[in-house]
């Protein structure tokens, strides 16, 4: 996907209406789904948050206990921009912004205690190379947490998604964030990506164990775990 290049950038463009445009269209279920996967996470030091964005994961499991310190990694500076204001207003303490690609990243083996991404693995232009790094970095015994959008596989469930995916999400998205491309791409990129077994098969190969999914909300998204022994 041709978008898939230039993604930080893309990601620049939509950062000011990122947020509210998040939780306007979801009707705000996107909060529930972040606070069910920093519920599956462990109690840990510290996290490396892959795809950190406006840092809404990174928040929720500070706020939870869930974690010490968080280290986020994204290549789009303005997505962490609103991130970092987000973080400062809530008086959080110990979240660190790194710019960089997940697919190659500046962190020593077996740094982290945990690693999570949200909605970010989808936007990689190496799945495979994604997850094997995270695997690189996360210390034995350490788990791994992805939240990733998905496609329902119940019929009429399927079919209203279809609408609202196709036609109401580009439609207002383009209006708001005054973007022409990047809601179409959301689109076009959940319905190219792979879910559910697939998705573990992916992570068994990058070396995981004992891989897990649960869906959430008819299965729009997908919460992944799994280990690194
Ligand atoms: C849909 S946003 C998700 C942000 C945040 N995790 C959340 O839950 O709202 C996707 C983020 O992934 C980042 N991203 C995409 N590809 C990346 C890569 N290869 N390395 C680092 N960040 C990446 C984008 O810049 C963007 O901030």
């Amino acid at each position: 996907m041709e978008e898939k290049q230039h993604i930080g950038q893309l990601f620049d463009r939509i950062a000011g209406t990122y947020d509210g445009l998040n939780h306007g269209l979801s009707l705000n279920i996107d909060r529930r789904w972040r606070k069910k996967t920093v519920a599956k996470m462990p109690s840990v030091r510290h996290v490396l948050d892959v795809a950190i964005g406006t840092a809404d994961l990174a928040i929720e499991m500070l706020q939870c206990g869930k974690a010490e310190q968080v280290t986020g990694l994204d290549l789009s500076r303005q997505m962490m921009a609103i991130g970092k204001e987000k973080v400062e207003r809530l008086g959080l303490k110990g979240v660190d912004f790194v710019f960089g690609n997940a697919q190659q990243m500046s962190f020593e083996d077996n740094t982290f205690d945990a690693v999570t991404c949200a909605f970010g693995c989808r936007n990689f232009q190496n799945l495979d190379e994604g997850l094997r790094e995270m695997y690189r970095v996360l210390k034995p015994g350490g788990q791994v947490t992805i939240l990733e959008f998905s496609y329902p596989s119940n019929p009429p469930v399927r079919a209203c998604y279809d609408i609202y995916f196709t036609r109401v999400l580009p439609f207002i998205g383009r209006v708001v964030s005054r973007d022409k491309t990047a809601y179409t791409y959301l689109n076009k990129s959940v319905k190219s990506f792979c879910w559910g077994e697939q998705f573990l098969q992916h992570m068994r190969e990058a070396g995981f164990s004992t891989e897990q999914f649960t869906p959430l909300t008819f299965g729009i998204a997908t919460v992944y775990t799994a280990l690194k022994s």
